[in-house]
């Protein structure tokens, strides 16, 4: 059930996937393996000898994908792990014949492997077996996002309230441009929110996290939305609210753990306030995924962090004590905007409204064109809502395939068995961090080509590899 073209594969010297799995995977291993030295350094206690041991066990297991990695080994079968998942990974390795080689083999394919493969290491301990080797990083990257943080609590902490009291008016003024705007305003905050992923950060620093997620960035970016299908998206939410339907459910697939949860918390709440859905769904992944990607767990912690704000955002991170400086202290206001926060999000969270709902079929090896097939209830539940809401880079590629479309192909058609006959309302909002993209005008991707760094005529697509560039698209359904 796969698109009829090439896959973007990590022997292309023209793909993003070329140094990717040069470069970012050795990193990304290497990086999970000293978080895991960390924690094996830190149970010095006698008590957790067993946990230790199997924690050197661990860190030789990583070495070895490593090793497999930087020399071009085929790719091994997944040990058994309990997971039905395991058989699906297997099959398509049986399948693609047993001898693809870490560094000539389809992109999204290898890439899912890879942290279905570093999982099982960790789901056949006894003392790691929930153990998310990148929540240090994920904790740290969200200490660096507090000025954004902190602007946006302050517009949430205004906005929210009065959203509320002109829904509960008896005859709520309305004002269709001002919707339109604040509508259009909450969904570039939270596709902004997605250009700092973890895994780019590799080249990215902690420093300029700040400079990317802040609201002058993030006006300066909008010309750097190619594709955008938002005012469509709005009209379809306003179709259905005034028609008065009682449940109006949005989904949202997530991506990143840290700012980019917050802000799509921050679209939740806008989307529920405003009356333009009566629940959300947020679908977080199984396994640690992709780096930075949400387990339930980033949104506990999430909770927490605002739950005690002075006490997150005032310690000092490892680098800062290394450079002697202490973060700010938070102004009373500042604690107050982020406890309504946390008291917002609670609050509907224990009322149903805000559902948190993980699915393995997330984590699977294949693009999204295999869902109606491989998980069919997850396509029916998705068919129950009025939009799902797919956040990041990973999500697009799934969606389309991560395939070498014709940039111009609409993205309804490159939806394939997702498109609008599934009977499932699509939104993608995805900043650039790969090869494919779809949905452009005739001429747009030569032009963009041609820009500062854009790829010009080496054959490679360069200005879609690093988040500066935007798309926006809408696919509805018919049925
Ligand atoms: O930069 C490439 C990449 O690591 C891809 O492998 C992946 O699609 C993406 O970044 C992760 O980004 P996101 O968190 O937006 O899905
Ligand atoms: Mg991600």
């Amino acid at each position: 059930h796969d698109p009829k073209l090439p896959a973007y594969s990590t022997g292309d010297p023209t793909s993003f996937a070329y140094s990717t799995s040069r470069e970012r995977w050795p990193i990304i291993i290497t990086q999970a393996i000293d978080d895991v030295y960390r924690t094996v350094g830190a149970s010095n206690d006698a008590t957790e000898a067993e946990k230790q041991a199997e924690g050197k066990k661990i860190l030789g297991e990583l070495a070895q994908l490593k090793y497999e990695l930087q020399h071009n080994r085929a790719l091994t079968p997944l040990r058994d792990d309990g997971f039905p998942d395991v058989a699906v990974y297997n099959d398509e390795l049986a399948r693609r014949g047993g001898n693809l080689t870490w560094l000539d083999a389809p992109w999204l394919f290898t890439e899912c492997y890879l942290f279905r493969r570093m999982s099982t290491s960790f789901t056949l301990s006894q003392h790691w077996k929930s153990y998310d080797v990148f929540a240090r990083q994920k904790i740290k990257s969200f200490r660096s996002s507090r000025a954004a943080v902190l602007e946006l609590a302050a517009r949430y902490h205004e906005l929210i309230p009065q959203l509320r009291d002109k829904a509960a008016a008896a005859a709520p003024p309305r004002d269709a441009e001002a919707d339109r705007l604040l509508f259009a305003e909450m969904c570039d905050v939270c596709l902004w929110g997605n250009a700092s992923d973890l895994s780019l950060l590799l080249v990215l620093s902690y420093d300029t996290i700040g400079q990317i997620q802040g609201s002058e960035a993030r006006r300066a970016a909008e010309k750097n939305i190619l594709v955008n299908d938002l005012p469509r998206v709005h009209e379809h939410l306003e179709r259905l609210r005034a028609s008065g339907q009682a449940e109006r459910r949005v989904d949202i697939v997530l991506d990143n753990a840290g700012f980019e949860l917050f802000v799509d918390l921050v679209l939740a709440g806008y989307l529920l306030a405003a009356g333009l859905a009566t629940t959300v769904v947020l679908h977080p992944k199984s396994i640690p995924w992709f780096v930075s990607d949400v387990l339930p767990s980033d949104f506990a912690a999430l909770l927490n962090a605002l739950a005690a704000p002075r006490a997150f955002f005032e310690t000092p991170s490892g680098e800062d004590e290394l450079r002697g400086v202490t973060p700010p202290k938070l102004t009373d206001d500042e604690v107050a905007q982020l406890e309504f926060l946390f008291g917002d999000w609670s609050r509907l969270h224990a009322d149903g409204r805000l559902v948190l709902r993980p699915n393995r079929a997330w984590t699977g090896p294949g693009s999204f064109w295999r869902l109606p097939f491989e998980a069919p209830d997850l396509v029916e539940d998705l068919r129950q809502g009025v939009l799902t809401i797919f956040k990041g880079d990973l999500n697009y590629r799934k969606l389309v395939g991560d395939v070498a479309w014709d940039p111009t192909t609409p993205f309804p058609e490159a939806l394939g068995p997702l498109g609008p006959k599934s009977g499932v309302n699509v939104l993608s909002l995805r900043t650039c961090k790969a090869d494919v993209v779809v949905g452009l005008k005739p001429g747009e991707d030569e032009e963009l080509r041609k820009t500062e760094g854009g790829g010009g005529d080496t054959g490679a697509r360069k200005w879609a590899w690093n988040g500066k560039w935007a798309v926006v698209s809408f696919s509805q359904a018919t049925s």
